[in-house]
């Protein structure tokens, strides 16, 4: 019954959803595992994290009574050697959050062209902050301060004024390539002397330390303020941290309000917080030499390009020359290998604690049978 039922609907299904089920019945016929590479954000919380969670102590954090959230705030605070820290929902609204902070409405903030902050958070620089993206084309994400300096617009009353500069390290779209940390920290010293604040996107940034392995404190110490993601390789199920002054934060507490981010017993969420910086950080390693592992594995064929020396941390950008990266994620979705599309050409790949060194050499199994015909 059930089956001649849904027999009969499947006649009436579009094309593309015909091709989703014969690609799940593929892959299910072949017994594969999915193996999942879109995201290092996808990682489920351990059974620490969990434990930590039922146990966490909680209290009303907009009355900021939470003893877990002060924990993991004074945490963050500690470990970046700054005054203070805040707990916030998400990577993009930690980033707004110190936009609307460092910024007034009608000036510009510069950044580079395929940063996150520009081309993935809802375009909320200007229809929440009222900035304009001043956007520069860097190599690989890297900024240096003579593009900037030059992007800097002149102080006339009828000019609009440059609000902030922001930097991206890791930066996503390159690969996850690290900033070197003296450039970074030259642009943080001639942008104090220009009197322009300067805000880093870190959402990755203890891959960025594990890669050169330097201290986070070290590495971002001229930034006037700091975002980091608990939620991606470090492993929690949700959370950002602002670090800066205690003046920066007090202020950023009001903003992330104005936004509707407070929140109340948020200590089951900060708990796993905590977990994942205690735990994440050096486990993050494994993901670096995952990716290499998977670069070093797919290079070699003409349907994909890609540069195993590139690959400097948990990411993995590729070209492929010969298909639409469509045509490609659709005929590799149909292994079971799930990634996502930068744009029409290339793919990205992004390890995390999900995936083992063994699924990585499975899913480039999957992949050099899969481009075998190319
Ligand atoms: C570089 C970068 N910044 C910010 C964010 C935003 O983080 P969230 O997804 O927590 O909003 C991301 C998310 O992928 C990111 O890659």
């Amino acid at each position: 019954m059930y089956w001649s039922v849904n027999c009969k609907s499947l006649k009436s299904l579009g094309g593309s959803e015909k091709l989703r089920i014969a690609e799940i019945i593929a892959g299910v016929a072949m017994n594969e595992k999915t193996i999942d590479l879109r995201s290092d954000t996808l990682t489920k919380p351990t059974a620490s994290m969990r434990q930590a969670m039922a146990l966490a102590e909680v209290g009303d954090d907009c009355f900021m009574e939470d003893p877990t959230v002060q924990q993991l705030q004074e945490r963050a605070a500690t470990l970046f050697r700054r005054e203070a820290s805040l707990f916030v929902p998400s990577g993009t609204m930690a980033n707004l959050i110190c936009l609307l902070v460092h910024t007034q409405p009608g000036q510009e903030v510069i950044c580079d062209k395929l940063s996150h902050v520009y081309n993935f958070e809802m375009g909320s620089m200007s229809s929440i902050a009222g900035v304009l993206p001043r956007i520069l084309e860097s190599e690989e994400g890297i900024l240096d301060w003579q593009q900037i300096a030059e992007a800097i617009r002149p102080r006339r009353y009828y000019r609009s004024h440059t609000g902030l500069i922001v930097l991206e390290n890791t930066h996503m779209m390159s690969g996850g390539l690290v900033y070197p940390t003296e450039a970074a920290l030259h642009v943080c010293r001639m942008a104090r002397d220009a009197g322009i604040p300067i805000h880093l996107d870190g959402a990755r940034i203890f891959n960025a330390a594990t890669y050169l392995a330097q201290d986070v404190a070290a590495m971002t110490k001229d930034f006037d303020s700091v975002q980091f993601c608990l939620s991606k390789g470090l492993g929690a199920p949700a959370g950002s941290m602002i670090v800066g002054t205690a003046g920066f934060i007090s202020q950023c507490r009001e903003m992330r309000k104005l936004l509707g981010g407070g929140m109340r017993q948020i200590g089951i969420l900060a708990a796993a917080g905590i977990v994942a910086l205690d735990v994440g950080p050096g486990r993050l390693v494994m993901d670096h030499a995952n990716a290499k592992l998977l670069a070093n594995e797919i290079v070699g064929s003409q349907a994909i390009e890609v540069n195993p020396g590139r690959v400097q941390t948990n990411i993995v950008v590729f070209r492929v020359p010969v298909q639409t990266s469509q045509d490609f994620l659709g005929a590799i979705r149909r292994r079971n290998i799930l990634a996502l599309p930068i744009d029409e050409k290339h793919v990205r790949m992004v390890t995390h604690f999900g995936v083992s060194s063994e699924d990585i050499e499975d899913a480039a199994h999957r992949i050099r049978q899969t481009v075998m015909g190319n």
